[in-house]
């Protein structure tokens, strides 16, 4: 994964849903998307931890290691500096009892799924991507990485960041 100076920050933040932080573009893409998710009948896509500063990420990440210890936080959770929630271009996704957990189990996460890539969106963290990416699968954490970047992956059936990155930014 990347890794953030300590002072980053994203140029601008704007709130969307729920009161939650992320950048302007992500957030008319995310806007777009649950208008359209709505009108086809999908409601319940529910905005939790967003934008996220690297002085958060430090309490966070404390609190899962000495919940967990090291080695398994390492697997779940960024160490502060290296979050996408720093860029303000992640969304994690609940569910209805307000986990992340619960995401997973509902109609929303299965049209997530098919669609976010539309808006610009990749599901960051999938399963079977351990390796690649560093973390276990998170089903609700979405990206905003531009339409063109997601549609080029859902095309290809590139499944991570890292491996687009390699393909069409490190080698061209
Ligand atoms: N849970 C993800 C990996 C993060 O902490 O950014
Ligand atoms: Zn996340």
């Amino acid at each position: 994964h990347y890794c953030y100076r300590d002072e980053f920050e994203p140029a601008q933040l704007v709130e969307t849903q729920n009161g939650k932080l992320v950048t302007p573009n992500t957030k008319t893409a995310y806007e777009k998307m649950l208008a359209d998710a709505k009108a086809e009948g999908i409601t319940g896509i529910s905005a939790a931890s967003t934008y996220r500063s690297i002085d958060f990420q430090v309490g966070l990440y404390n609190r899962y290691v000495e919940q967990d210890g090291v080695e398994a936080a390492d697997t779940y959770s960024s160490r502060p500096a290296s979050s996408e929630h720093h860029t303000g271009r992640t969304i994690d996704l609940m569910g209805p009892d307000g986990t992340l957990e619960s995401f997973e189990t509902t109609e929303a996460c299965t049209w997530i799924h098919q669609n976010a890539y539309k808006y610009g969106f990749i599901v960051r963290y999938q399963k079977g991507c351990e390796d690649i990416t560093g973390y276990k699968e998170e089903p609700w954490h979405i990206t905003y990485i531009g339409v063109e970047a997601s549609t080029t992956m859902h095309n290809e059936g590139i499944q991570t960041l890292e491996e687009y990155y390699a393909k069409y930014v490190q080698h061209q």
